[in-house]
């Protein structure tokens, strides 16, 4: 019930409860109290500008399944096997992962995560509403190329969209991180499973909209594209041309590798020249990096005069 009241609220207007009781045939004022404790566990922010009144402190665009799939073009319309939209999931990607069909491409959506998965083991925050949680499955019988230079082919495509709705300074951190600033904007989680062939869960996370986040939630330094753009932005038109972008990566990436994603790579690379340094389970190792491999897309890095190439690994960098 509570979504329903929120779908109501959503509008940013004043609602009264009894306007909400009636609306809803809600049994009893209970009923409503019960939805309305379950938004604040979810964090969402109200007034009460008067008694018995409800509204949210801004205007909220919940996703919207039929908005999603209008704003796609039609080939990937048809192309699309499945689009689900949740209100609250453990992890996109985790759900996707755990579901047993192979209906593909599948795309999930969430409002809020709460175990949300971000790289190296580390938590992905974002408050209900606020971002976009989406994870992509495909399978691939088989495929030919390296599974690193797949993500870094998507970290591309995550980003010409970010140019395109109009977001400038935006880089990448090998392989996947996207700053703004030296901020973090939004994150790509890959996860694979061999069962045949190859299933393959792409989570992509961006900050689009968030209320202030105390610092001892989120540690590293943040910010969301209405901070980027000056404008909000619709979540759902963005979600619809993330799916778009990726779909066709997907298709692309198999058949012709990083050729069609290295000139955009060396333009968003921030690490290009700066000296870096890349933790690899217990090893660091400080050098200059110089762009990615050509074939896998792994980070090239100079160590002292030794050229060096890593394929995983956390690389952290002053900018
Ligand atoms: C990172 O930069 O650490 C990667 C963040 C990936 C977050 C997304 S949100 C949707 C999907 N579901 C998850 O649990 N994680 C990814």
């Amino acid at each position: 019930m509570y979504y329903q009241v929120l779908r109501i609220l959503a509008d940013g207007q004043i609602h009264s409860a009894k306007q909400l009781i009636n609306q809803l045939a809600l049994s009893s004022i209970a009923e409503l109290e019960l939805a309305i404790s379950t938004l604040f566990d979810l964090g969402i922010k109200f007034y009460s500008p008067r008694a018995d009144t409800y509204q949210l402190i801004s205007t909220l665009e919940l996703l919207d399944r039929s908005c999603i799939l209008a704003a796609l073009p039609v080939n990937n319309q048809q192309r699309l096997a499945l689009l689900e939209i949740h209100s609250v999931l453990d992890s996109t990607n985790q759900y996707v992962l755990a579901q047993q069909h192979q209906v593909v491409p599948y795309v999930c959506l969430a409002e809020y995560q709460t175990a949300g998965r971000g790289r190296q083991g580390r938590q992905w925050i974002s408050p209900y509403g606020s971002g976009l949680c989406l994870s992509i499955k495909q399978y691939y019988e088989t495929i030919n190329k390296s599974l690193t230079g797949l993500n870094i082919a998507l970290a591309v495509t995550v980003v010409r969209v970010l140019s395109l709705i109009g977001a400038t300074e935006v880089g990448l951190k090998w392989p996947n991180d996207i700053l703004w600033r030296g901020h973090k904007l939004a994150g790509l989680l890959l996860e694979t499973r061999y069962k045949k062939g190859c299933e393959i869960v792409i989570g992509i996370g961006i900050n689009v909209k968030s209320p202030p986040i105390s610092k001892n939630t989120i540690t590293q330094p943040w910010v969301d594209l209405y901070t980027i753009l000056g404008q909000p932005i619709s979540r759902n038109v963005l979600a619809a041309m993330l799916i778009d972008h990726c779909l066709q990566t997907l298709i692309i990436y198999p058949q012709v590798g990083l050729t069609a994603f290295l000139d955009d790579w060396h333009n968003f690379d921030l690490s290009y020249g700066q000296t870096v340094t890349l933790s690899k389970q217990a090893e660091v190792i400080t050098g200059t990096a110089w762009g990615i491999d050509d074939e896998e897309g792994s980070l090239l890095l100079q160590v002292g005069n030794e050229k060096r190439r890593f394929v995983c690994g956390e690389v952290s960098l002053r900018l």
